[in-house]
């Protein structure tokens, strides 16, 4: 399944009497062969990236590991340092992905300069960025072709960068990082999203993830610590949505009729 299917892991590491449970969940992913984690600094303080070093000890080669640096750590000397703070609590030498969280008062320049450094010292592979416009997209780009991703809030209730960033990402082969991809579950009671899976055999997350995992440049990263929201989340991998069911959605979830401010959570 490659790097089309990751796992999220918000609000992990926030309370030690989950910790176990959190590790548990993360690993019996990887048992079924999810290979993505996405995490960030930010994410309990430290305390998610913490659960993700337990969960991938000994296994740190099948995982592509993703994390995020905050804007206000993201400047030359700050994205260094908070990079070597998040590999202390991975417990690993390197990130496969690095990520500008959002965009802040750091000037892309400083933020590129940290990452490509830290490229070539070998402690990220690669770098991206999430919650960028396309506005900042095109003055990031004129900056750096080596962008990776752009990790964005992207689900069938929230469509608004079809309209324009999609297209533009697109047009450079940036794939898309969807996040939030079952609107932190809010999706799953959307009654035409209940509607629509009853009627087509699928339960209503698998109808919202097989729906972004029918685009091919788009990558689904739900968090799920309950084991069984996991299995259920990977029956999207097997479902290929036909026309008339993705028709049907564009009518029950329409996409935006013009252009859309970028939403973010
Ligand atoms: N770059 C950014 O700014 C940004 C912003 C938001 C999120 N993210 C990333 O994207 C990941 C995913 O987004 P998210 O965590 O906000 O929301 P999400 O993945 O849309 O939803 C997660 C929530 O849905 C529940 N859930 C998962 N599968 C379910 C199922 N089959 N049935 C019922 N409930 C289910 C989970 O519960 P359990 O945990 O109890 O299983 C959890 O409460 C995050 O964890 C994070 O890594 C990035």
């Amino acid at each position: 399944m490659k790097h089309v299917f990751g796992m999220g892991t918000w609000y992990m590491g926030e309370d030690a009497a989950r910790r176990p449970a959190e590790v548990a969940a993360l690993r019996s992913g990887l048992d079924l062969g999810i290979r993505l984690i996405d995490t960030a600094e930010m994410y309990g303080e430290g305390g998610a990236e913490e659960v993700v070093g337990e969960a991938i000890a000994g296994r740190r080669d099948e995982v592509f590991l993703v994390s995020k640096v905050y804007p206000h750590n993201a400047s030359r000397k700050g994205a260094v340092a908070a990079c070597e703070r998040s590999l202390k609590r991975l417990k690993t030498d390197r990130i496969d992905l690095y990520l500008l969280h959002w965009r802040g008062n750091v000037p892309f320049t400083e933020t590129v300069e940290a990452f490509e450094a830290l490229r070539a010292a070998g402690k990220i592979r690669h770098w991206g960025v999430s919650n960028l416009d396309a506005g900042d997209m095109e003055e990031l780009w004129a900056l750096s072709k080596a962008i990776h991703t752009n990790q964005l809030l992207y689900n069938l209730a929230r469509r608004g960068i079809e309209w324009g960033l999609l297209p533009w990402l697109r047009e450079r082969r940036i794939p898309v990082m969807a996040y939030s991809p079952i609107e932190q579950a809010r999706l799953l009671k959307n009654p035409a999203l209940v509607d629509f899976a009853k009627r087509h055999g699928m339960t209503p997350a698998q109808a919202a993830l097989a729906w972004l995992l029918a685009k091919d440049d788009v990558i689904v990263i739900p968090k799920a610590s309950n084991p069984a929201h996991l299995k259920e989340n990977l029956g999207a991998l097997k479902i290929k949505l036909t026309a008339a069911q993705l028709a049907e959605l564009d009518r029950a979830f329409p996409p935006p009729s013009g252009p859309t401010p970028l939403e973010m959570l």
